[in-house]
Formats: C-alpha cells, sequence, structure tokens
C-alpha cells in the first residue's frame, strides 16, 4: 500500500449549499472531482489526522465506488477511524445519530436526497460535524475557498474494503469499522416511542402503508415497522434501495408518491400512509382520505408530542422555517411555548436545538426532527404519530378536526415554478422588492395588503444576521403570501410561492384548500407581475 499524491484541480463550482455539494452525477465521476472536494473539506476541517468519521449514503448510483475513494483518502490523510454503514448505507439521521452517540469528530452523507438517482442524474455530497448537524456557514466557506485553490490530493493505492460483511478492518492505519445501518438508530427510536403500545397497535389489526421509495428508508422501515412493531410483511413497500429508485422521484410529495396517494384516497385505504425520501430525512404523512400538509403535521406534533415517552416532560419549544404555515405558532402560543421562525434550511435549527430553546422543528418542505439528532428524520416523525394515534385511539382525519377547531386552520399550499429563466426569476423578485414599502395599504384583487417585507434572521444564539430570506406579503383576514427562489433547484431558477391563509377555530374549516387560497394567489399573481416576467401563472407542482 503506497501513499500517493495525485496531481488535480482545482474544479469550478464546488461550494457547497445548505445540504453539500449536489451536481450531475457525471460532474462527481470525473477523474479527481470528488477527490478535490473531500480534500478540501479536510483541509477545511483542520485536517484528518488522528480523526474518526461515519461515512454512508442513500444507495444511489456511485455510492460505494464514492465510499471506497473516500476511505482511501481518509486513511491518507492520517484518519483514525471511519465508521461505514454495511454496503454503503446509511440514513441522513442515522449517520447523525452515529456522530453523536460514538462522538466522532464528524460524518460524510453521500446523497442527493429527494433529487433523482442514476448516472444522468444527480449525485451530492454533505459534511456534517461533530454535534451530527449539518457543517455551518463558516466551514462550507472555508471548504469552497479550498476548493478553489486545491492542486493535489493524497489517496492510499489500496484494495477496495468489503462493504458488504459487519465487521472491523483497516486500510493502512485506519480502521474501518463496518455496521448494521439500522441498529443504533432502531435503539434511539425505542428510547422515545412507546414500542409496547405500538406492537399491541398493530397487533389489534391497525393497518398501514410506508412507501420508501426505492430509498434508503427501506432497511429501516422493514427492521422496525415489520419487525421490532409486527407490522405485516407488505406494509413497507418499494424497500429495497435501488440505485435510481425505481426511476422514480424519492420525494414524499403528493406529486411523486402518487402510488401512495392514490391508495390512501380509495376505498381500500389503510389507517395511515406516510412516505420518506432518498436519504430518509423528510417524510409525508396522509390518514385514509386525508393529506396531512407538512406545517399541519409540525403543528399536530407539537401539540401531542408529550404522549411519546420521550417527550412526556414537555417541549422547551417548537421552531419552523419561515416559508412553513403558523400553524406550529398557534399551538405554541397555546401552550405557553418558545417559537422561533428561522430561514429557510434546517442548519438554522442547530443552534436553537444545541441551546436547548427548542424540542422540535420543521419545514413546509416535509421535514420535521426534534432534538434526538441534528437532522431532519422521516421514520422519527413517522413514528411519533405512530405514538400519537395509539394514545388518542383516534383517526388522523379526526386528529386534524379537533386540532383546527382548537387552534384554527392554517389553509396552505406551496406552488412551485420550475426552470424559470435565472434573470426573468430575478426580474421578478426584483419588481416586488422595489414595491414592498409601498404596498401596505394597497387593494389588490380585491383583497387589503397590511404588511410586506424582507426576511432577515438574527441567530439569538450567536448574533449572526442572515438577510434576504424571502420577501412576505400578509393580506387582511389572515392571509399571508411568501416568494423564494430555491436555493436547492439544479436547472434556471425555481421560483416558489407560499400561500396560507388562517380561518379561526369558529369559521368553516372544510373549505378545500383551492378555494380557501384563491385571493391570497390572486394577489400574488397581480402583485408579481408573473405573467408578464414569466410568460405564466400556473405552477408545475402543487404541494
Ligand atoms: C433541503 C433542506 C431543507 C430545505 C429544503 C428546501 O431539503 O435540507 O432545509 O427546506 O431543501 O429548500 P429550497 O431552497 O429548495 O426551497
Ligand atoms: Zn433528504
Amino acid at each position: 500500500m503506497t501513499l500517493q499524491t495525485i496531481s488535480k484541480g482545482p474544479f469550478e463550482g464546488q461550494k457547497p449549499g445548505t445540504s453539500g455539494l449536489r451536481k450531475k452525477t457525471r460532474v462527481f465521476m470525473q477523474p479527481g472531482y470528488l477527490e478535490c472536494f473531500v480534500q478540501a473539506t479536510f483541509h477545511a476541517i483542520g485536517g484528518a489526522a488522528g480523526k474518526s468519521f461515519v461515512i454512508g449514503g442513500d444507495g444511489r448510483y456511485f455510492n460505494r465506488e464514492a465510499i471506497q475513494t473516500m476511505l482511501k483518502m481518509a486513511a491518507a490523510n492520517g484518519a483514525a477511524k471511519a465508521i461505514v454503514g454495511q454496503g454503503g448505507l446509511l440514513s441522513t439521521p442515522a449517520v447523525s445519530n452515529l456522530i453523536r452517540q460514538r462522538k466522532t469528530d464528524g460524518g460524510f452523507v453521500l446523497s442527493a436526497s429527494h433529487n433523482p438517482g442514476g448516472i444522468d442524474a444527480d449525485f451530492g455530497v454533505k459534511y456534517n460535524v461533530s454535534n451530527g448537524g449539518p457543517a455551518p456557514e463558516h466551514i462550507t466557506q472555508a471548504m469552497f475557498e479550498h476548493t478553489q485553490n486545491i492542486t493535489e490530493y493524497t489517496t492510499l493505492d489500496a484494495p477496495d474494503i468489503d462493504l458488504s460483511t459487519c465487521g472491523t478492518g483497516q486500510i493502512g492505519g485506519m480502521q474501518v469499522e463496518i455496521i448494521d445501518p439500522v441498529e443504533d438508530y432502531q435503539a434511539l427510536m425505542q428510547t422515545l416511542f412507546d414500542f409496547d403500545k405500538l406492537r399491541a397497535l398493530f397487533a389489534g389489526g391497525f393497518t398501514m402503508r410506508f412507501d420508501a421509495m426505492h430509498a434508503v428508508t427501506g432497511p429501516y422501515a422493514k427492521a422496525i415497522l415489520e419487525g421490532a412493531l409486527g407490522a405485516p410483511t407488505g406494509t413497507v413497500i418499494n424497500a429495497v434501495p435501488s440505485e435510481d429508485f425505481g426511476g422514480g422521484h424519492p420525494d414524499p410529495n403528493p406529486v411523486w408518491a402518487k402510488t401512495l396517494m392514490d391508495e390512501m384516497m380509495s376505498d381500500a385505504a389503510p389507517d395511515f400512509g406516510a412516505a420518506s425520501d432518498g436519504d430518509g430525512d423528510r417524510n409525508m404523512i396522509v390518514g385514509r382520505g386525508t393529506y396531512v400538509t407538512p406545517s399541519d403535521s409540525l403543528a399536530v406534533l407539537a401539540a401531542n408530542a408529550q404522549l411519546a415517552p420521550g417527550y412526556a416532560g414537555g417541549l422547551a419549544g417548537v421552531a419552523r422555517s419561515m416559508p412553513t404555515s403558523g400553524a406550529a405558532d398557534k399551538v405554541a402560543e397555546k401552550l405557553g411555548l418558545g417559537s422561533f421562525e428561522t430561514p429557510t434550511g434546517w442548519k438554522f435549527f442547530g443552534n436553537l436545538l444545541d441551546a436547548g430553546k427548542v424540542t422540535l422543528c420543521g419545514e413546509e418542505s416535509a421535514g420535521t426532527g426534534s432534538d434526538h439528532v441534528r437532522e431532519k428524520d422521516g421514520l422519527w416523525a413517522v413514528l411519533l404519530w405512530l405514538n400519537i394515534l395509539t394514545e388518542r385511539g383516534q383517526s388522523v382525519a379526526e386528529i386534524l378536526t379537533d386540532h383546527w377547531a382548537t387552534y384554527g386552520r392554517n389553509y396552505y399550499s406551496r406552488h412551485d415554478y420550475e426552470a424559470v429563466p435565472t434573470e426573468a426569476a430575478d426580474a421578478l423578485m426584483q419588481g416586488v422588492r422595489d414595491k414592498l414599502d409601498s404596498l401596505p395599504g394597497q387593494s389588490v384583487a380585491g383583497v387589503e395588503i397590511t404588511a410586506a417585507d424582507e426576511f432577515s434572521y438574527q441567530d439569538p444564539v450567536d448574533g449572526s444576521v442572515s438577510h434576504n430570506q424571502g420577501l412576505r406579503i400578509w393580506l387582511a383576514g389572515g392571509g399571508r403570501a411568501v416568494l423564494r427562489l430555491s436555493g436547492t433547484g439544479t436547472e434556471g431558477a425555481t421560483l416558489r410561492v407560499y400561500l396560507e391563509q388562517y380561518a379561526d377555530p369558529e369559521a368553516d374549516q372544510g373549505v378545500s384548500p383551492d378555494v380557501a387560497l384563491k385571493a391570497v394567489r390572486d394577489a400574488v399573481v397581480e402583485i408579481t407581475q408573473m405573467q408578464q416576467h414569466i410568460g405564466r401563472t400556473e405552477p408545475d407542482v402543487k404541494t
């Protein structure tokens, strides 16, 4: 085994976003591309010497090859230990948990989350730090700077390690431990939820469908739902991770998880349905005939979490991203909990969780989680829902109806306009920005605008400030619209329009969301001059 220093780089555009570096798979497969990014990451954290890392991914195309490359590089850079999921698999929340449980210096998640996989699709690498959460901005910034100057990387000329068998091996001076990807995660879930009661629930005939979308939660859901909890075989569908996620989009929303949605809306629907994304951090919750928006899911979990053993002592507070509906705020207000509004991106919850200011957090983009790890956690959300369902003995629809009767309903929908030319999207946003001050008092599409601003966030823990986090427009009668450009799109710009309409507990809660949100939507189309800027007013995706 010889140490090799290979001249390569720099490569352009290796700037990690909120979720690490995401590129087309073929970009990552260029000789030296992944290597230069990994070497830059090691530089940014002060070198890998003596350090330990967790490494795993969602099983997409190039996952195992990338892990072999990274292991040899870690060993060549002097790392002491790598903990790797068997077969190269680890979900994002499982990586976060392992970093914390095994007290490693950090970890690498190989995933492009809910983006499709395959040689012509997407790949990604994200670095998480020792609290288990995504690297904060000063580290991602340092990584980017190193990627711009890098001219060589170091690796070992060593044979591949067998990832398929659990056990301990060695590459150069580095120990490699291949572990069962599920075991530690399942142990954590057992500390939070009442597995005996959940077993009794399934034994009593409760029916469920979990769609793993051919992605990483398959083995986790099989082991926990069908194994530990005794749900019948077949409860988990699409359970074998595939390199291209069965040719689909592993994104748990009504559009991409259509098969599950169709079943849940049919006469043969089981009691409960759920899905998770490529790397297992997102979730979708559906009752029989009832879709639960992620914003409502966060609010219901916040209102009922104390029914699960892990949260029996109550919650410190609840945080949501700004575009997420205010439903969770209503719960926090009524229960006297701290409540926080952060920019989009899970990393903004990290400080609040570390400081003990919040216990639960969630985003409209189908992420919910708690202080048990420092990532959002799809299966955790499903288990918390199950624990609440069993304690309350009600259906999802009944729980929602009760919730809205207590706290009011925040009708909500997100409209995405994809692949918009970047200049057109920027011009639309700038047009609204320019007239923000003059909007309040104006009447648009028959509704009065009461306030408008651009969201800035000051982190209450470290005082750091993040500007330009989305445009907000409030309307008389409880309406709100938010406009943002996606930070994760890969083609042109994705304009996200978030529509919300609050209806208080006494109001009619049974209106269809499209109808309840029509006035807000009409106002947005007019305020943004959408037709003029992007040539259309109909979104590509509504969630
Ligand atoms: C990722 C992040 C989330 C974020 C989501 C949407 O999944 O982990 O925290 O909410 O992307 O981001 P976007 O910028 O595309 O709206
Ligand atoms: Zn994800």
